[in-house]
C-alpha cells in the first residue's frame, strides 16, 4: 500500500522523528534564552527550539503561563528551564543571565519577546503610566537582556540575538502611539547592537510580525470580532500564526542566517506591502 503524506506534513514529521532519536537539530548544544517564552509567539518559539535540539530557558513574569508552557514543552523535549523574571527590572535581568550562565556555561541565543501592547488615545490623552509600562517591558527591558546577554556570548566565542519588534515600528500606530515608537526603538536599537557587536561574534536581528494570532492581540482588539476584521481586510486573508513567527525566530537564531546581521524581517503576510494593516 502506497501512503501519500503531503511535503510540510512529512517535514514536520521528521523533524519530531530527529528530536525524538537526539539527532543533532539545527540547535543542538545551543543554550536558548527566550523572555515572553511562556505565552503566544514565545511558546511557540519555545517549542520550535526544543524541536531543533536547543536547550531552552523560558523567561516570564507570569507563573501561571510558566506552568502550562512547560507541561506542553516537556512533551517535546525535558531540555528546558524556567526563569520567573520581569524584563524591565535591572537586577532580575542581570540575575536571570548569571544563573543561566552558571547553570550551562554559556548563552548562545537570546530571543527577546516579552512585550506589552496598551492601547491608548491620541497623543494629548496618553498617560504616563501608560508610556512608562510599554516603554519599561518592550525597550528599556529589551536593552537589558542584551546588555547583559552580550559580554557572556562575547566571551563563549559568539551568539545571535532576536529582537521581536513590530509592524506598528515601521508604520506606526495611532492606536497606541507608545508601542510603534517603543518597536521603532527596538528595529533602531537592533541595528546598533550589530553595527557594535557583530564584529565581535554576535548577530543581532529583529522580525516585525504583523498580526498574530495570540493572547496579546486578542487582548488588544476593541471589540469582539475585530481580528476577524483584520483577517477579511489582509491580502492573505488571514491573520498570522505564533508558529510561522518561530520560523523566521528558528531562522535566524540558526547558522542557516550566519550571513544576516542587523535585519528586521517583515513578517506580515504582505499586509504592508498591501497598503498596511492597521
Ligand atoms: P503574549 O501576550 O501572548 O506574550 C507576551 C509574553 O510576555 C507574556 O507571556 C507576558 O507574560 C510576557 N511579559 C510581558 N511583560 C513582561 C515582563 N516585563 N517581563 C517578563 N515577561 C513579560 O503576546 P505575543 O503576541 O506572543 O507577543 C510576543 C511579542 O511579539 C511581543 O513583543 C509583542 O509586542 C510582539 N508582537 C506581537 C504581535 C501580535 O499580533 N500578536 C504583532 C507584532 C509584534
Amino acid at each position: 500500500m502506497i501512503i501519500s503524506v503531503k511535503k510540510p506534513d512529512l517535514d514536520k514529521l521528521l523533524i519530531r522523528l530527529y528530536a525524538h532519536n537526539n539527532m543533532p537539530g539545527r540547535l543542538n548544544n545551543k543554550v536558548c534564552l527566550i523572555t515572553g517564552g511562556a505565552s503566544g509567539i514565545g511558546r511557540a518559539v519555545t517549542i520550535r527550539f526544543l524541536e531543533e535540539g536547543g536547550t531552552v530557558v523560558v523567561v516570564d513574569r507570569n507563573r501561571a503561563a510558566i506552568k502550562e508552557t512547560l507541561e506542553i514543552a516537556r512533551t517535546v523535549s525535558t531540555k528546558v528551564e524556567s526563569i520567573e523574571a520581569d524584563v524591565s527590572k535591572l537586577d532580575q535581568v542581570e540575575n536571570m543571565i548569571r544563573s543561566t550562565v552558571d547553570k550551562f556555561g554559556h548563552l548562545d541565543v537570546l530571543v527577546n519577546g516579552a512585550g506589552v501592547l496598551v492601547l491608548t488615545q491620541e497623543a494629548e490623552h496618553v498617560e504616563e503610566r501608560e508610556w512608562d509600562l510599554i516603554m519599561n517591558t518592550n525597550l528599556k527591558g529589551l536593552f537589558f537582556c542584551c546588555k547583559y546577554a552580550l559580554p557572556e556570548m562575547v566571551r563563549s566565542g559568539g551568539g545571535s540575538i532576536v529582537n521581536i519588534a513590530s509592524i506598528t515600528g515601521i508604520q506606526g500606530y495611532s492606536r497606541s502611539l507608545p508601542y510603534s515608537v517603543s518597536k521603532a526603538g527596538v528595529i533602531h536599537l537592533t541595528f546598533v547592537l550589530a553595527n557594535q557587536y557583530t564584529r565581535r561574534g554576535v548577530r543581532v536581528n529583529a522580525v516585525a510580525p504583523g498580526s498574530i494570532d495570540t493572547h496579546q492581540a486578542r487582548g488588544s482588539s476593541q471589540s469582539v470580532g475585530a481580528l476577524d476584521i483584520v483577517a477579511q481586510n489582509h491580502p492573505m486573508k488571514r491573520i498570522g500564526k505564533a508558529s510561522e513567527m518561530a520560523e523566521v525566530i528558528l531562522f535566524l537564531a540558526s547558522e542557516e542566517s550566519s550571513f544576516i546581521s542587523g535585519e528586521t524581517i517583515l513578517a506580515d503576510g504582505g499586509s504592508w506591502a498591501g497598503g498596511g494593516h492597521v
